[in-house]
């Protein structure tokens, strides 16, 4: 029983320790040392070259290291008869909640504009709302943005979500599907995204969406760069549509030295770090499925290729 990992070696250290003490007959493989591809039953990875995952003629079980499967699914050669099943760790749903609590209680308590006065050395108050009269909307109301909603509730946030399909959340304003965004839209004064990308979420956060937000909204992307159109975003910056952004996922990563984004004053730029993989409490759920699979009972988070997430 083989199983092929693919990421950095760094992150191969990391989780080794872990597939011993809990999976101790498990063969770990770290790629490029794949051996004999006709033995790898499993393969665990994160952005695999393309090509790779089609190259193992006895794979049973693809495993993403990440919540997103965008990347494996962009592949034309990822095999389409292998399940795919995503991580969904509560950790990382923490994690990503205090991402985007942090974010968005910076936008609403003017973070920026109070550190644009400090560096001026600027004794001046602004106004305040408190956050019951802040509508805040999360698109994509899923493991994410559902437990992102919780806490922001908990703060005393107007929430909204929008999703694919109708769902019914005590205190929340939800939303589903292309016809009811425009109503989503125009009550989110700071948007957070954390939606899947797919086919119909690409370049969803672009110029036609902006203009449907509050004058002087602000925006989290803690999802993927593809969702947004980059210069639609600093064109809404530009004329006052959009007041302030927050990104944590780019087109490019690492974002390249020249754009933009960096120096930009309304934009916070961090490093694709909101929810990081966790090898301690990711390991066991990801074993559970190589046992879920050896004893024939369904699998935990599997993609649908068709729907793309
Ligand atoms: P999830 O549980 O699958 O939730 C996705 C949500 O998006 C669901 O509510 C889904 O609607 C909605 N959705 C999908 N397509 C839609 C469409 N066309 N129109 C309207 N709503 C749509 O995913 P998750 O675990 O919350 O993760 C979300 C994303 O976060 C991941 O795909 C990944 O890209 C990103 N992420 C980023 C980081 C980071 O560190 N920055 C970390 C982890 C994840 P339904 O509920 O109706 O299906
Ligand atoms: C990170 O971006 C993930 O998808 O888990």
């Amino acid at each position: 029983m083989a199983l092929l990992f693919r990421s950095s070696p760094e992150s191969a250290a990391r989780w080794q320790p872990h597939f011993a003490r809990l999976m101790p007959e498990l063969e770990v493989r770290v790629w490029p040392e794949v051996g004999d591809c006709a033995a790898i039953d499993y393969a665990l990875v994160w952005q695999p070259e393309p090509g790779l995952l089609a190259s193992l003629p006895n794979l049973k079980l693809i495993m993403n290291l990440g919540a997103g499967v965008d990347h494996l699914l962009a592949d034309p050669t990822t095999p389409r008869h292998v399940p795919i099943v995503r991580l969904v760790d509560p950790y990382m749903t923490e994690a990503m909640s205090e991402y985007v609590a942090l974010q968005v209680l910076r936008l609403h308590r003017r973070d920026l504009d109070y550190a644009a006065q400090q560096r001026d050395r600027v004794w001046w108050e602004l106004d305040q709302k408190n956050a019951a009269e802040r509508r805040v909307g999360i698109l994509g109301f899923g493991v994410l943005g559902q437990d992102a909603g919780r806490k922001l509730q908990a703060l005393g946030f107007d929430l909204a979500g929008w999703s694919r399909g109708a769902k019914a959340v005590p205190g929340v304003a939800t939303y589903a599907g292309a016809a009811e965004l425009p109503a989503f839209l125009g009550r989110s004064e700071i948007l957070v995204c954390l939606l899947p990308l797919t086919r119909e979420t690409e370049g969803i956060l672009d110029r036609r969406l902006f203009s449907q937000l509050p004058r002087g909204a602000a925006l989290v992307n803690a999802a993927r760069g593809g969702h947004l159109v980059d210069a639609d975003l600093l064109a809404a910056l530009g004329t006052g549509q959009l007041s302030a952004a927050v990104l944590d996922a780019f087109r490019d990563e690492p974002l390249p030295p020249d754009h933009p984004f960096w120096s930009h004053p309304r934009i916070v730029v961090t490093p694709h770090i909101a929810a990081l993989t966790n090898p301690p409490t990711a390991a066991p759920i990801l074993l559970d499925n190589i046992r879920r699979l050896r004893e024939g009972r369904p699998l935990e988070n599997q993609v649908d290729p068709a729907r793309g997430y």
